[in-house]
Protein backbone atom coordinates (compact mmCIF):
# COMPACT_ATOMS: atom_id res chain seq x y z
CA UNK A 1 0.00 0.00 0.00
CA UNK A 2 1.44 3.75 -0.94
CA UNK A 3 0.79 6.97 1.03
CA UNK A 4 1.22 10.02 -0.64
CA UNK A 5 2.15 12.97 1.20
CA UNK A 6 3.35 16.46 -0.30
CA UNK A 7 6.59 15.04 -1.26
CA UNK A 8 7.14 11.55 -0.71
CA UNK A 9 5.29 8.69 -1.67
CA UNK A 10 5.68 6.02 1.62
CA UNK A 11 5.19 2.20 1.58
CA UNK A 12 3.22 0.18 4.41
CA UNK A 13 2.84 -3.22 4.31
CA UNK A 14 1.41 -5.70 6.76
CA UNK A 15 1.98 -9.18 7.36
CA UNK A 16 -0.15 -11.50 9.25
CA UNK A 17 0.92 -14.54 11.21
CA UNK A 18 4.36 -12.93 11.51
CA UNK A 19 5.62 -13.95 15.07
CA UNK A 20 7.76 -16.93 13.42
CA UNK A 21 8.09 -18.85 10.33
CA UNK A 22 7.80 -17.49 6.53
CA UNK A 23 5.89 -14.55 8.09
CA UNK A 24 8.53 -13.19 10.00
CA UNK A 25 10.85 -13.79 7.05
CA UNK A 26 8.75 -11.63 5.20
CA UNK A 27 8.72 -8.42 7.41
CA UNK A 28 12.32 -8.92 7.74
CA UNK A 29 13.03 -8.66 4.20
CA UNK A 30 10.19 -6.06 3.61
CA UNK A 31 11.42 -3.40 6.18
CA UNK A 32 14.92 -4.00 4.79
CA UNK A 33 13.43 -2.65 1.14
CA UNK A 34 12.72 0.39 3.36
CA UNK A 35 8.76 -0.04 4.12
CA UNK A 36 7.46 0.13 7.18
CA UNK A 37 5.76 -2.86 8.22
CA UNK A 38 2.88 -3.54 10.61
CA UNK A 39 4.11 -7.10 11.98
CA UNK A 40 0.61 -8.99 13.46
CA UNK A 41 0.10 -11.61 15.25
CA UNK A 42 -2.42 -13.04 17.41
CA UNK A 43 -0.35 -13.59 20.88
CA UNK A 44 0.73 -9.92 22.23
CA UNK A 45 3.70 -11.29 23.44
CA UNK A 46 5.51 -13.35 21.42
CA UNK A 47 4.53 -10.40 18.35
CA UNK A 48 6.11 -8.01 20.43
CA UNK A 49 9.25 -10.06 21.38
CA UNK A 50 9.46 -10.86 17.38
CA UNK A 51 9.09 -6.80 16.74
CA UNK A 52 11.79 -5.91 19.44
CA UNK A 53 14.14 -8.49 17.86
CA UNK A 54 14.03 -7.16 14.17
CA UNK A 55 14.08 -3.44 15.44
CA UNK A 56 16.89 -4.08 17.67
CA UNK A 57 18.86 -5.77 14.25
CA UNK A 58 18.64 -2.27 12.96
CA UNK A 59 14.88 -2.30 11.34
CA UNK A 60 13.25 0.59 12.60
CA UNK A 61 10.60 0.46 10.60
CA UNK A 62 8.56 -2.06 12.43
CA UNK A 63 5.84 -1.87 14.57
CA UNK A 64 3.51 -4.16 16.13
CA UNK A 65 0.15 -4.71 16.01
CA UNK A 66 -2.33 -7.75 17.56
CA UNK A 67 -4.02 -9.35 15.56
CA UNK A 68 -6.49 -12.31 15.19
CA UNK A 69 -7.80 -13.32 11.96
CA UNK A 70 -10.58 -15.44 13.30
CA UNK A 71 -11.62 -12.48 15.55
CA UNK A 72 -13.60 -9.96 13.25
CA UNK A 73 -13.42 -7.40 15.80
CA UNK A 74 -9.56 -7.30 15.91
CA UNK A 75 -9.31 -7.54 11.92
CA UNK A 76 -11.26 -4.59 11.93
CA UNK A 77 -8.70 -2.24 13.38
CA UNK A 78 -6.04 -2.86 10.54
CA UNK A 79 -4.73 -1.98 7.06
CA UNK A 80 -2.48 -3.53 4.69
CA UNK A 81 -1.79 -5.77 1.82
CA UNK A 82 -0.22 -9.25 2.75
CA UNK A 83 -2.16 -12.43 4.37
CA UNK A 84 0.42 -15.39 5.13
CA UNK A 85 -1.55 -16.72 8.55
CA UNK A 86 -1.92 -20.44 8.29
CA UNK A 87 -3.45 -23.77 10.73
CA UNK A 88 -2.32 -27.09 9.30
CA UNK A 89 -6.20 -28.34 10.14
CA UNK A 90 -4.69 -32.01 11.40
CA UNK A 91 -4.03 -33.65 14.61
CA UNK A 92 -0.33 -34.72 14.04
CA UNK A 93 1.59 -37.98 15.93
CA UNK A 94 4.73 -35.55 15.79
CA UNK A 95 6.94 -38.79 17.06
CA UNK A 96 5.47 -41.05 14.75
CA UNK A 97 5.86 -38.38 11.82
CA UNK A 98 9.32 -37.91 12.43
CA UNK A 99 10.38 -41.36 12.99
CA UNK A 100 9.37 -42.34 9.36
CA UNK A 101 11.76 -39.65 8.30
CA UNK A 102 9.80 -39.30 4.54
CA UNK A 103 11.64 -37.16 2.27
CA UNK A 104 10.21 -34.03 0.46
CA UNK A 105 9.95 -35.83 -2.61
CA UNK A 106 7.55 -38.05 -1.43
CA UNK A 107 6.14 -34.98 0.03
CA UNK A 108 5.54 -33.10 -2.02
CA UNK A 109 4.34 -36.01 -4.81
CA UNK A 110 1.48 -36.84 -2.51
CA UNK A 111 2.75 -40.64 -2.06
CA UNK A 112 3.44 -39.83 1.46
CA UNK A 113 -0.52 -39.75 2.37
CA UNK A 114 -0.98 -43.80 2.86
CA UNK A 115 2.38 -43.39 5.26
CA UNK A 116 0.87 -40.86 7.53
CA UNK A 117 -2.80 -42.17 7.38
CA UNK A 118 -2.64 -43.38 10.94
CA UNK A 119 -0.33 -40.33 11.79
CA UNK A 120 -1.89 -37.08 11.12
CA UNK A 121 -6.06 -36.94 12.04
CA UNK A 122 -8.11 -35.21 10.36
CA UNK A 123 -10.76 -34.10 13.41
CA UNK A 124 -13.92 -32.29 12.68
CA UNK A 125 -12.65 -29.53 15.14
CA UNK A 126 -9.18 -28.81 13.48
CA UNK A 127 -10.83 -28.80 10.37
CA UNK A 128 -13.07 -25.98 11.15
CA UNK A 129 -10.23 -24.10 12.62
CA UNK A 130 -8.04 -24.72 9.70
CA UNK A 131 -10.68 -23.58 6.82
CA UNK A 132 -11.84 -20.43 9.51
CA UNK A 133 -8.19 -19.17 9.41
CA UNK A 134 -6.94 -19.90 6.35
CA UNK A 135 -10.15 -19.46 3.84
CA UNK A 136 -12.27 -17.25 6.19
CA UNK A 137 -8.91 -15.32 8.02
CA UNK A 138 -7.77 -14.38 4.33
CA UNK A 139 -11.46 -13.00 3.47
CA UNK A 140 -12.01 -11.27 6.69
CA UNK A 141 -8.64 -9.18 6.82
CA UNK A 142 -8.92 -8.74 2.78
CA UNK A 143 -12.15 -7.71 2.70
CA UNK A 144 -11.72 -4.97 5.81
CA UNK A 145 -8.45 -3.69 4.11
CA UNK A 146 -9.66 -3.01 0.75
CA UNK A 147 -11.19 0.36 1.59
CA UNK A 148 -8.09 1.61 2.33
CA UNK A 149 -6.11 -0.35 -0.17
CA UNK A 150 -8.25 1.07 -2.86
CA UNK A 151 -6.85 4.79 -1.96
CA UNK A 152 -3.28 3.64 -2.48
CA UNK A 153 -1.82 6.05 -5.22
CA UNK A 154 0.58 3.73 -6.92
CA UNK A 155 -2.06 0.12 -6.57
CA UNK A 156 -1.77 -1.85 -3.69
CA UNK A 157 -0.74 -5.52 -3.88
CA UNK A 158 -2.11 -8.06 -2.07
CA UNK A 159 -0.05 -11.31 -1.53
CA UNK A 160 -2.38 -14.95 -0.37
CA UNK A 161 0.40 -17.19 1.18
CA UNK A 162 -1.49 -20.36 -0.58
CA UNK A 163 -0.02 -24.11 -0.82
CA UNK A 164 1.58 -26.91 -3.43
CA UNK A 165 -2.02 -28.46 -1.64
CA UNK A 166 -4.08 -25.93 -3.42
CA UNK A 167 -3.85 -27.19 -6.85
CA UNK A 168 -6.80 -27.81 -8.84
CA UNK A 169 -4.72 -31.68 -9.94
CA UNK A 170 -5.17 -32.80 -6.45
CA UNK A 171 -8.67 -32.93 -5.86
CA UNK A 172 -10.15 -36.29 -7.34
CA UNK A 173 -13.56 -34.82 -8.15
CA UNK A 174 -13.56 -33.42 -11.34
CA UNK A 175 -16.74 -31.20 -10.54
CA UNK A 176 -15.32 -29.91 -7.59
CA UNK A 177 -12.15 -29.25 -9.46
CA UNK A 178 -14.56 -27.40 -12.12
CA UNK A 179 -16.34 -25.30 -9.79
CA UNK A 180 -12.70 -24.19 -8.31
CA UNK A 181 -11.51 -23.60 -12.23
CA UNK A 182 -14.58 -21.32 -13.87
CA UNK A 183 -13.89 -18.18 -12.93
CA UNK A 184 -16.71 -17.22 -14.91
CA UNK A 185 -18.81 -18.75 -12.28
CA UNK A 186 -16.93 -18.50 -9.11
CA UNK A 187 -18.61 -16.13 -6.00
CA UNK A 188 -17.74 -16.06 -2.39
CA UNK A 189 -21.25 -17.96 -2.39
CA UNK A 190 -20.26 -20.43 -3.95
CA UNK A 191 -17.03 -21.00 -2.26
CA UNK A 192 -19.21 -21.19 0.87
CA UNK A 193 -21.45 -24.21 0.01
CA UNK A 194 -18.17 -25.50 -0.99
CA UNK A 195 -16.67 -25.66 2.33
CA UNK A 196 -20.19 -26.51 4.25
CA UNK A 197 -20.35 -29.05 1.90
CA UNK A 198 -17.00 -30.24 2.90
CA UNK A 199 -17.44 -29.81 6.49
CA UNK A 200 -20.62 -32.39 6.42
CA UNK A 201 -19.17 -34.86 4.32
CA UNK A 202 -16.35 -34.76 6.41
CA UNK A 203 -18.80 -35.46 9.63
CA UNK A 204 -20.69 -38.24 7.83
CA UNK A 205 -17.54 -39.74 7.03
CA UNK A 206 -17.95 -39.58 3.07
CA UNK A 207 -14.67 -37.61 1.77
CA UNK A 208 -13.18 -40.02 -0.01
CA UNK A 209 -16.38 -41.33 -1.26
CA UNK A 210 -16.84 -37.72 -2.88
CA UNK A 211 -13.61 -37.13 -4.04
CA UNK A 212 -12.02 -34.87 -1.96
CA UNK A 213 -8.24 -34.78 -0.94
CA UNK A 214 -6.74 -37.38 1.18
CA UNK A 215 -4.27 -35.48 2.06
CA UNK A 216 -4.29 -33.06 4.70
CA UNK A 217 -7.99 -32.68 3.16
CA UNK A 218 -8.87 -29.57 5.21
CA UNK A 219 -5.86 -27.85 4.68
CA UNK A 220 -5.93 -28.60 0.71
CA UNK A 221 -9.40 -27.70 0.09
CA UNK A 222 -8.76 -24.55 2.86
CA UNK A 223 -5.38 -23.21 0.13
CA UNK A 224 -7.72 -24.17 -2.96
CA UNK A 225 -10.63 -21.92 -2.39
CA UNK A 226 -8.33 -19.19 -0.93
CA UNK A 227 -6.64 -19.55 -4.54
CA UNK A 228 -9.92 -19.11 -6.05
CA UNK A 229 -10.81 -16.24 -3.89
CA UNK A 230 -7.60 -14.61 -5.21
CA UNK A 231 -9.20 -14.59 -8.63
CA UNK A 232 -12.59 -13.44 -7.67
CA UNK A 233 -10.92 -10.38 -5.84
CA UNK A 234 -8.41 -9.85 -8.63
CA UNK A 235 -11.14 -10.01 -11.07
CA UNK A 236 -13.21 -7.08 -9.32
CA UNK A 237 -9.97 -4.82 -8.44
CA UNK A 238 -8.02 -4.35 -12.12
CA UNK A 239 -6.10 -1.70 -10.49
CA UNK A 240 -4.21 -4.05 -8.03
CA UNK A 241 -1.80 -6.41 -8.18
CA UNK A 242 -3.55 -9.62 -6.37
CA UNK A 243 -1.82 -13.27 -6.26
CA UNK A 244 -1.13 -16.09 -4.50
CA UNK A 245 1.57 -18.18 -4.32
CA UNK A 246 3.42 -21.69 -2.82
CA UNK A 247 6.54 -20.28 -0.90
CA UNK A 248 7.67 -23.84 -1.09
CA UNK A 249 8.38 -26.05 0.86
CA UNK A 250 9.99 -24.56 4.20
CA UNK A 251 11.32 -25.99 7.29
CA UNK A 252 8.63 -24.33 10.10
CA UNK A 253 6.08 -25.27 12.93
CA UNK A 254 3.43 -25.92 10.52
CA UNK A 255 4.81 -29.14 9.01
CA UNK A 256 7.08 -29.92 12.13
CA UNK A 257 10.45 -28.75 10.32
CA UNK A 258 10.13 -31.21 7.64
CA UNK A 259 10.70 -28.09 4.84
CA UNK A 260 13.97 -28.59 3.05
CA UNK A 261 14.07 -24.33 2.41
CA UNK A 262 15.03 -21.67 5.11
CA UNK A 263 12.03 -19.55 6.22
CA UNK A 264 14.32 -16.69 4.36
CA UNK A 265 14.29 -18.84 1.19
CA UNK A 266 10.13 -19.38 1.95
CA UNK A 267 10.08 -15.40 2.20
CA UNK A 268 11.22 -14.78 -1.37
CA UNK A 269 8.69 -15.39 -3.13
CA UNK A 270 5.82 -13.29 -1.07
CA UNK A 271 8.21 -10.31 -0.88
CA UNK A 272 8.66 -10.25 -4.50
CA UNK A 273 4.69 -9.96 -5.47
CA UNK A 274 4.77 -7.65 -2.93
CA UNK A 275 6.72 -5.34 -4.83
CA UNK A 276 5.74 -6.13 -8.15
CA UNK A 277 5.89 -3.28 -10.19
CA UNK A 278 2.93 -1.58 -12.03
CA UNK A 279 1.13 -3.55 -14.93
CA UNK A 280 2.47 -6.72 -13.59
CA UNK A 281 -0.09 -9.99 -13.68
CA UNK A 282 -3.03 -10.34 -10.82
CA UNK A 283 -5.35 -13.43 -10.64
CA UNK A 284 -2.17 -15.75 -10.63
CA UNK A 285 -0.95 -18.52 -8.55
CA UNK A 286 2.83 -18.83 -8.54
CA UNK A 287 4.75 -21.99 -7.39
CA UNK A 288 7.75 -19.88 -5.35
CA UNK A 289 8.67 -17.13 -8.29
CA UNK A 290 7.48 -19.29 -11.24
CA UNK A 291 3.43 -18.84 -12.85
CA UNK A 292 2.13 -22.03 -12.59
CA UNK A 293 -1.56 -23.56 -13.08
CA UNK A 294 -4.20 -23.28 -10.52
N1 LIG B 1 6.07 -24.17 5.64
C1 LIG B 1 5.73 -24.62 4.41
O1 LIG B 1 6.39 -25.53 3.83
C2 LIG B 1 4.54 -24.04 3.71
C3 LIG B 1 4.21 -24.55 2.46
C4 LIG B 1 3.12 -24.01 1.80
C5 LIG B 1 2.40 -22.99 2.38
N2 LIG B 1 2.72 -22.52 3.62
C6 LIG B 1 1.92 -21.43 4.17
O2 LIG B 1 2.76 -20.41 4.65
C7 LIG B 1 2.08 -19.66 5.65
C8 LIG B 1 2.99 -19.47 6.84
O3 LIG B 1 3.18 -20.74 7.47
P1 LIG B 1 4.57 -21.17 8.15
O4 LIG B 1 5.05 -22.35 7.43
O5 LIG B 1 5.45 -19.98 8.33
O6 LIG B 1 4.03 -21.74 9.55
P2 LIG B 1 4.21 -21.26 11.05
O7 LIG B 1 5.62 -20.98 11.38
O8 LIG B 1 3.46 -22.29 11.86
O9 LIG B 1 3.41 -19.87 11.07
C9 LIG B 1 2.01 -19.80 10.99
C10 LIG B 1 1.63 -18.45 11.51
O10 LIG B 1 0.19 -18.30 11.42
C11 LIG B 1 -0.24 -17.74 12.65
N3 LIG B 1 -1.66 -17.96 12.89
C12 LIG B 1 -2.35 -19.13 13.02
N4 LIG B 1 -3.64 -18.87 13.31
C13 LIG B 1 -3.77 -17.50 13.35
C14 LIG B 1 -4.83 -16.62 13.61
N5 LIG B 1 -6.06 -17.07 13.90
N6 LIG B 1 -4.60 -15.28 13.54
C15 LIG B 1 -3.37 -14.80 13.27
N7 LIG B 1 -2.31 -15.59 13.03
C16 LIG B 1 -2.52 -16.92 13.09
C17 LIG B 1 0.65 -18.42 13.70
O11 LIG B 1 0.57 -17.73 14.92
P3 LIG B 1 0.80 -18.50 16.36
O12 LIG B 1 2.27 -18.53 16.60
O13 LIG B 1 0.05 -17.64 17.31
O14 LIG B 1 0.22 -19.89 16.21
C18 LIG B 1 1.99 -18.26 13.00
O15 LIG B 1 2.50 -16.96 13.17
C19 LIG B 1 0.77 -20.44 5.95
O16 LIG B 1 -0.30 -19.84 5.24
C20 LIG B 1 1.06 -21.83 5.36
O17 LIG B 1 -0.12 -22.50 5.00
C21 LIG B 1 3.79 -23.02 4.30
Amino acid sequence: MDNQTNTSTHKYAVVTGANKGIGLAIVQQLAIEGITVVLTARNEESGTEAALTLTKSGLPNIVFHQLDVQDSASVETLAGFVNNAGASGVEVDAEGLKSLNIDSATWLSGNATNMVQGLMRQTYEKAKECIDTNYYGCVRVTEALLPLLQLSISGARIVIVSSLRSELKRIPNEQIRKSLGDLDTLSLEKLDEMLQTFLRDLKEGVLVANGWPTMVPAYSISKATVNAYTRIVAKKYKEMCINCVHPGFVATDLNLHTGTMTVDEGARSPVLLALLPDGSPSGCYFDQTQMAEF
